[in-house]
C-alpha cells in the first residue's frame, strides 16, 4: 500500500497511465493559477504551473535542474520563477536566467517545459511528443457567459483510464442498460473529417422516459447524440427533435495508471419554451450527474481490459480503441 499524501502536495510514487494517447490533456484549473506555483500531476508526471509578467501560464517540471527542490515553493519574481533553493531563476521557456549563488549561470541550464495552451477554463498540455501533433479543443458554445445560455462546469476522479472515459459514449449498447435510456439506438459514423477526430452520431425515433413519466406519448421525442472525439478531449451535443438541448465539452487529466479526473463543461441554449427553460436545465445536469456516477461504479471494479468476447454491438468502443491505438506510443520525431 502507498504512504499518504503529504496534505496538498502529489504523491511521490505515480506511475504513468498506460497506452495513454498523445494529446491535449488538463493540466490544472485557470483560476487555480496564480501568483505562486502550482504542483500538478499529468501522465505520472509532477509539474508545477504558474504565469509569466504577462500572465502567461507555463507547465514546468516540478523539481529545479540545480538541486532538486520543488518549485512551488518558489516564486515568480520579476516575471520568472525564482526557486526557493538558491534563488536560481527561470524564464517562461524554462532557461535559467540568472543563478546568484554562483559565478555564471552553467550554460544549457534549462527546467524541462511542456507545451501548453489556455483556453475554456482551462491550463492545458500536450503530452506524449515534443512538438503538439493536432489542436487544442474549439468549443465556441462555451463563449463569455451570457443570457443566451446555461452553464456548469464539471469534474469527476475516477480510477478507470482516460480512454475508457472517452470512449463511453461510442459504447452503444451501455445505454440502456446503464443509463435506462430506452429506444431502438443506431450507431452512424461521421466521414472522416481529419486523422485526429472522429465523429458519430447515437439517434433513436423516440427516447422514453423512465416510470412514473412515461405517459407522455411518442416519449420525449427523437433524440439524437452526437459525438466528436478526438484521443484526448470530446464534444458532445444532445439533440431533441433537431434542437441542439446542449453542449458538452469532456476532457482529461490522465493524472496516474489508476487515476484520471474528468473535467468539462456543459451549456444548454436558453431558447424559448420548454426545453431551454430552467427545470429541464437542472434535470439535464441530475441526470448528468446521476449518469456519469453510473458510468463511475462500473469503472471502478472493471478490469482493464481490451475485451475479449466483442460483438458487433461493440462496434462503438472497437472503432473507438482502433482509432485511439494510432496515437498512443512515440509520435514522430
Ligand atoms: S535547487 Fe533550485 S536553485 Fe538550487
Ligand atoms: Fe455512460
Amino acid at each position: 500500500m502507498s504512504p499518504a499524501p503529504v496534505r496538498g502536495r502529489p504523491p511521490r510514487d505515480l506511475e504513468a497511465p498506460r497506452d495513454l494517447a498523445r494529446g491535449w490533456y488538463v493540466a490544472e484549473r485557470s483560476t487555480r493559477v496564480g501568483r505562486r506555483p502550482r504542483p500538478a500531476v499529468v501522465a505520472g508526471t509532477e509539474v508545477v504551473v504558474w504565469r509569466t509578467g504577462d500572465g502567461a501560464a507555463v507547465v514546468m517540471d516540478r523539481f529545479c535542474p540545480h538541486q532538486g527542490a520543488a518549485l512551488e515553493l518558489g516564486r515568480v519574481v520579476d516575471g520568472d520563477l525564482r526557486c526557493a533553493f538558491h534563488h536560481w531563476r527561470f524564464d517562461g521557456e524554462g532557461t535559467c536566467v540568472a543563478a546568484p549563488s554562483t559565478r555564471r549561470v552553467p550554460r544549457g541550464t534549462t527546467a524541462r517545459v511542456h507545451p501548453s495552451w489556455e483556453g475554456l477554463g482551462y491550463v492545458w498540455t500536450w503530452w506524449g511528443s515534443a512538438v503538439p501533433e493536432y489542436p487544442p479543443p474549439d468549443f465556441p458554445h462555451l463563449g463569455p457567459a451570457s443570457p443566451a445560455h446555461r452553464r456548469y462546469r464539471f469534474a469527476f476522479d475516477t480510477n478507470a483510464t482516460a480512454r475508457r472515459v472517452l470512449e463511453n459514449g461510442f459504447d452503444l449498447p451501455h445505454f440502456p442498460v446503464v443509463h435506462g435510456i430506452a429506444g431502438d439506438l443506431r450507431l452512424t459514423w461521421d466521414a472522416e473529417e481529419n486523422k485526429h477526430t472522429m465523429g458519430a452520431r447515437i439517434t433513436t425515433d423516440s427516447i422514453a422516459l423512465p416510470a412514473p413519466l412515461d405517459r407522455r406519448p411518442g416519449g420525449l421525442g427523437r433524440l439524437c447524440l452526437h459525438l466528436r472525439s478526438t484521443p484526448s478531449y470530446q464534444v458532445l451535443t444532445f439533440e431533441l427533435d433537431d434542437r441542439p438541448v446542449a453542449h458538452e465539452l469532456l476532457a482529461v487529466t490522465p493524472v496516474a495508471r489508476d487515476r484520471t479526473t474528468m473535467h468539462g463543461w456543459t451549456v444548454v441554449p436558453r431558447s424559448g419554451g420548454l426545453l431551454g427553460s430552467a427545470p429541464v436545465f437542472w434535470a439535464y445536469r441530475l441526470q448528468h450527474w446521476w449518469g456519469t456516477r453510473a458510468d463511475l461504479r462500473i469503472y471502478r471494479d472493471a478490469e482493464d481490459t481490451d475485451g475479449s468476447i466483442n460483438t458487433p454491438d461493440d462496434e462503438g468502443v472497437l472503432r473507438f480503441r482502433q482509432f485511439h491505438r494510432h496515437w498512443t506510443g512515440r509520435g514522430p520525431r
